[in-house]
């Protein structure tokens, strides 16, 4: 069975709609987890849970756009548990704007967390991880087909998908990089988008309905599985079909 007993797990934005329902799927399959956001106290809850079923797992708070922070964390982790067996590099933001109203501000602030925030943790990993690891990355539909009146979240996503083949490359064959690209989730980060134009999005979706969290997190789990141990490079699209156009 798919199963991550033995394997350490360092996850940023574990607060988060994916990141909450990523841990309670990875601590059910026997993950020993590092939960990061940017309050560990937001992760109190979720750690007490995991605990009280008899799993492992800390909660420390970590600023991405902040390689000293990723640093610090990475270590604590690897001081911790010895190792880490899988990167889960998923903590994003999706502002919305249209290309004449983004601050330059707004446009370093959205790189700053969904790229820089990706690179300072895949740099740092690497000294911890052992031969048979892997790096996941959250990037989205949004960085294969472009976003209206979310550009610098697009362009965002498509540099992540390009860090992660390259990597695919560099760390091979001893690591595996891989992306999984959800389209609009059930979750608060798109209810904006859903109530401007909820109705056009599920029309483009073949499965007229948006993705679920739990549904993100299976493609999640089996991308950073062994089960997927010769899958390096690749995207694992979660949209209902929405990519292939209509
Ligand atoms: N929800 C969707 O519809 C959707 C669709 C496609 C892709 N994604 C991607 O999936 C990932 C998770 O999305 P979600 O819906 O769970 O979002 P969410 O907003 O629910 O969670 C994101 C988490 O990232 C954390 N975060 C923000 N800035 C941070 C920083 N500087 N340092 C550390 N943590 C920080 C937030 O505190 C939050 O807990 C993101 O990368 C997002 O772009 C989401």
């Amino acid at each position: 069975m798919l199963s991550f007993d033995g394997k350490v797990v360092f996850l940023t934005g574990a607060n988060g709609a994916i990141g909450r329902a990523t841990v309670n799927l990875l601590a059910e399959l026997g993950a020993t987890l590092w939960l990061t956001d940017l309050s560990s106290a937001s992760l109190g809850g979720l750690v007490e849970d995991i605990r009280a079923q008899g799993g492992r797992a800390e909660a420390d708070g970590v600023d991405v756009t902040r390689s000293a922070s990723v640093d610090r964390s990475l270590a604590a982790c690897a001081e911790a548990f010895g190792r880490i067996d899988v990167l889960i590099a998923n903590a994003g933001i999706f502002p919305r704007g249209v290309l004449s109203d983004i601050s330059d501000d707004e446009w370093r602030r959205t790189f700053a967390i969904n790229v820089d925030g990706v690179f300072h943790c895949c740099r740092g990993v690497t000294r911890f991880m052992p031969e048979g690891g892997n790096i996941l990355a959250l990037a989205s539909i949004a960085g294969h087909r472009g976003s209206r009146d979310h550009a610098h979240y697009a362009a965002t996503k498509g540099a992540v998908l390009s860090l992660m083949r390259s990597l695919a490359w560099e760390l091979a064959p001893g690591i595996r990089v891989n992306c999984v690209s959800p389209g609009p989730v059930d979750s608060p980060m798109v209810a904006e988008l859903m109530q401007h134009r909820g109705e056009q999005v599920l029309r483009g979706t073949p499965q007229q309905r948006l993705a679920q969290p739990e549904e993100v997190a299976r493609a999640i789990a089996f991308m950073a599985s062994d089960w997927a141990s010769h899958i390096t490079g690749q995207t694992l699209h979660v949209n209902g079909g929405s990519f292939i156009g209509g």
